[in-house]
């Protein structure tokens, strides 16, 4: 089949490239024309395990291509999948549609036969019927079917995500698109995943409150944490005996720094705005962004008191400043709220990434950027264990740190508090 993908981001990028390993051609289109420049040479804009082999072999097989050129790409698609961002709009909670009106009001310009269009971005409830409004202002509604068909894939696990995904849920009534549809998933079908068919606007609703529920989940087990350090009980015993009950699993129930990345925080928020709009007031979600929003703050005052309230000079380290591993995304990064507070404060923050360095941090004073791990805690006072990277779970620091009175905070759990106590460590974990 012939598929276009407007905007190459991490879904974009993602899901074309995995669809073109499937034997379609794909064709990514950005209006960011240094992306996809540097796509064209080979060079991946996003840190993704797997993608660059998958992007150069299909690049090379000619079924995937980069263009700038909207109207072209999608006047040699079938089928168009809108995957833009959909960010929190300034001053107000609400999702902000430009990106996808914009390309809506695009597409309208390049119809001349029968065409799918897909938002595949998150969007609110009721934006598909937006979309198809805006689009048949100029063309007759014969010629093109506006479909929603949500992505779940996650970051850092986007490749298997999207070849193995538990469900694939098209919001559509019209039959013809579904049959497609249905025959473009056909090979993650066979792998297992349940297919879903339902109405466009409960397909943009699945999304949303799926987003919304695991947002709870992970609050939920946050704030369990907390009572669990004031009452000598580790959560992790916790989240092993909840996580058991078949009801409830064990994913997203493990307690940590507050939930962040492009998702959560913006789609939680937006899920709320959209409700209120219908006056309905999703009370459990908007205490979940409460939550939250209080847990960064929660965090450092547990800083503030490891260190016995003394900030002011003392050398902390990062380990891991992305909102969860194996992706370089620093969009809503507990981190960013974090660091620039403990620099107020007097610290002095050293960070180690395997992303590398961020441009986020740039604008500070008394923060560097070290290459290694080794380097980042050599001489530091306290090592702060942001995020769950494999390259942070066997560290030997009684061997790497020169200064023998440091302490460790481990917001991730990685390490057993019994045998960090045993080497005379002085270690914190969340909730113990
Ligand atoms: N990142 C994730 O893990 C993830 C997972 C599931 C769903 N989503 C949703 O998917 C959508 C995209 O997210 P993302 O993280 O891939 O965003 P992103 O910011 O990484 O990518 C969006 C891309 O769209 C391009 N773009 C914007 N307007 C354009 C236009 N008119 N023409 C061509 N290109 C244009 C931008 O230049 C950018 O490269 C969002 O709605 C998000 O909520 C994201």
């Amino acid at each position: 089949m012939k598929l276009c993908m407007i905007g190459t981001g991490y879904v974009g990028l993602v899901s074309g490239v995995c669809f073109s390993d499937l034997g379609n051609d794909v064709i990514c289109v950005d209006r960011d024309s240094k992306k996809v420049e540097k796509l064209k040479r080979g060079i991946i804009p996003i840190y993704e395990p797997g993608l660059d082999e998958l992007v150069l072999k299909n690049y090379k097989n000619k079924r995937l291509k980069f263009s700038t050129n909207l109207k072209d790409s999608i006047s040699k698609s079938d089928i168009i999948f809108i995957c833009v961002g959909t960010p929190t709009k300034k001053n107000s909670s609400g999702a902000d549609l430009r990106q996808i009106f914009n390309v809506a009001k695009e597409i309208r310009t390049s119809i001349s036969k029968f065409k799918i269009i897909i938002t595949k971005s998150t969007v609110p409830v009721t934006t598909g019927d937006e979309i198809e409004k805006i689009i048949s202002q100029k063309v007759s509604k014969k010629l093109f079917s506006v479909v929603s068909n949500p992505e779940f894939l996650r970051e850092g696990e986007a490749l298997r995500d999207f070849t193995y995904p538990d469900r694939v849920v098209i919001g559509t009534n019209d039959k013809r698109s579904n049959k497609i549809l249905k025959n473009l998933y056909s090979p993650l079908i066979s792998k297992g995943a349940k297919y879903v068919n339902t109405s466009r606007r409960a397909a943009e609703l699945i999304k949303y409150a799926s987003n919304a529920f695991l947002a709870t989940k992970i609050t939920f087990i946050n704030e369990i944490a907390n009572l669990c350090e004031k009452i000598d009980v580790n959560i992790e015993d916790i989240s092993i005996g909840m996580g058991l009950d078949k009801r409830i699993g064990g994913r997203f129930l493990r307690a940590g720094p507050a939930y962040g990345g492009s998702c959560f925080p913006k789609d939680t928020k937006a899920i709320v705005t959209t409700a209120d709009k219908f006056k309905t007031n999703l009370s459990v979600i908007r205490s979940v962004i409460k939550s939250n929003d209080n847990r960064s703050s929660l965090l450092l005052k547990r800083v503030f008191d490891i260190l016995k309230g003394k900030i002011k000079n003392k050398k902390i380290c990062f380990l891991g400043v992305t909102f969860k591993a194996n992706t370089d995304d620093m969009r809503d990064s507990s981190s960013l709220s974090m660091i620039p507070s403990l620099i107020r404060k007097g610290a002095i923050i050293n960070y180690f990434d395997p992303t590398g360095e961020k441009i986020e941090f740039k604008k500070f004073k008394n923060i560097s950027f070290s290459n290694t791990i080794k380097t980042a805690i050599k001489d530091s006072d306290l090592i702060i264990i942001h995020t769950e990277w494999n390259d942070f779970k066997s560290i030997n620091f009684k061997k790497e740190i020169q200064n023998k009175k440091f302490k460790i905070f481990d917001m991730r759990n990685i390490y057993s508090p019994t045998k960090m106590r045993e080497q005379k460590i002085k270690y914190f974990g969340i909730g113990s």
